[in-house]
């Protein structure tokens, strides 16, 4: 009798949970970043922000990135974006971005990739600036048809909120070059660059925005290296610029460069990781800064892309040893970060 109302009662406990929606059951507070690992969001999903890019304001972190989650519509392109105060655990905001119509103008397999969010003080508004590709080359007809990154220009969108709705401004190549993997930097004093790889230059852009930050205005530097997933970040008087090798999906050993002004004269190359690891399998897409009362600290943001399965791409975050002139990318271990502080451990 005892038992079978013990019995009754867990059967109770088992119907009452399978009412609630499943996501419930996984909304668990996390205490750390685990590179390489699935990492669910409040919700309980896998964070779907690849290729992304970080905007704080006030004391909140926004994680934009491509949303790959299975069953999108096809006919659009999405931009997800992601709220924390701690870097570890995110609340997934929607998809900030939902942009179709452009099957015309670049074929039905166009990309949206790695989208980057600023936000200007000026004018309040956060611009969205992505990489967008597809299969027709620029000013000519769908005739013309070649491989699916041949139109290499970047698009602009705009919001007045963070997480959106973000409306979809135009598409350009900046200052007439071929513009396809891009990154951000904003630097201490509050200039925001547009990071763009220039296939024909063999090397990466560093422009600088206008002052609406809808357009890029100035060339600051052509960095002569043929490399993508551009991020640069200011450190101790020095910068510091990070890239990764033209093998597409395929990891490859990501370096850098340093330079006293973003203009150069940029140093030679070097891994930032031993290269047999081929980055621990990963892509630079971001080097973000958290500046503490203790310890500056710089983290290093790549993907781990899963090509034929992209919603299951993985994530590397990593505290870099960096400093005087010396970037280096630690074996990857589950951490965290006092964001008071600045410290990782
Ligand atoms: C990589 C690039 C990604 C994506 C991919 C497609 O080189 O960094 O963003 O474009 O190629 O092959």
């Amino acid at each position: 009798m005892k038992y079978s109302i013990l019995y009754l009662q867990i059967l109770g406990v088992m119907a009452f949970l399978f009412t609630l929606p499943a996501s419930t059951c996984f909304a668990q507070e996390q205490s750390k970043i685990s590179p390489g690992e699935i990492w669910p969001d409040r919700d309980g999903n896998h964070i779907q922000a690849h290729g992304g890019g970080i905007l704080k304001i006030k004391n909140t972190y926004y994680w934009y990135g491509e949303q790959r989650r299975q069953g999108l519509d096809t006919n659009f392109r999405y931009v997800s974006c992601y709220a924390s105060k701690d870097l570890i655990n995110w609340e997934f905001k929607g998809d900030a971005l939902k942009l179709g119509g452009l099957d015309t103008l670049l074929g039905h397999k166009w990309v949206l990739e790695r989208p980057k969010v600023f936000y200007n003080p000026k004018t309040k508004k956060f611009v969205m600036y992505m990489h967008i590709d597809g299969k027709y080359k620029r000013g000519t007809t769908s005739s013309t048809v070649t491989n699916n990154y041949t139109y290499a220009s970047v698009g602009v969108a705009i919001s007045d909120k963070p997480a959106g709705p973000f409306k979809y401004l135009k598409c350009f190549r900046p200052l007439g070059h071929e513009s396809r993997d891009i990154g951000q930097f904003v630097d201490d004093d509050g200039t925001a660059y547009l990071i763009f790889e220039d296939r024909p230059a063999k090397g990466f852009h560093i422009a600088k925005l206008s002052d609406d930050y809808l357009t890029v205005e100035k060339d600051v530097c052509l960095i002569k290296a043929p490399l993508e997933g551009g991020a640069i970040v200011h450190y101790n008087g020095l910068y510091y610029a990070i890239g990764s090798a033209l093998t597409g999906w395929r990891p490859n050993p990501n370096l850098y460069a340093t330079a006293t002004s973003l203009s150069g004269p940029w140093s030679e190359f070097k891994d930032i990781a031993p290269s047999e690891t081929n980055t621990y399998g990963s892509q630079s897409t971001l080097m973000l800064k958290i500046t503490g009362s203790k310890k500056t600290a710089v983290i290093f943001m790549g993907d781990i892309w899963k090509p034929k399965t992209q919603w299951d791409s993985r994530y590397l975050w990593m505290p870099l040893e960096i400093g005087e002139g010396k970037l280096w990318l630690p074996k990857p271990e589950p951490w965290t970060i006092n964001l008071k502080t600045g410290e990782t451990k």
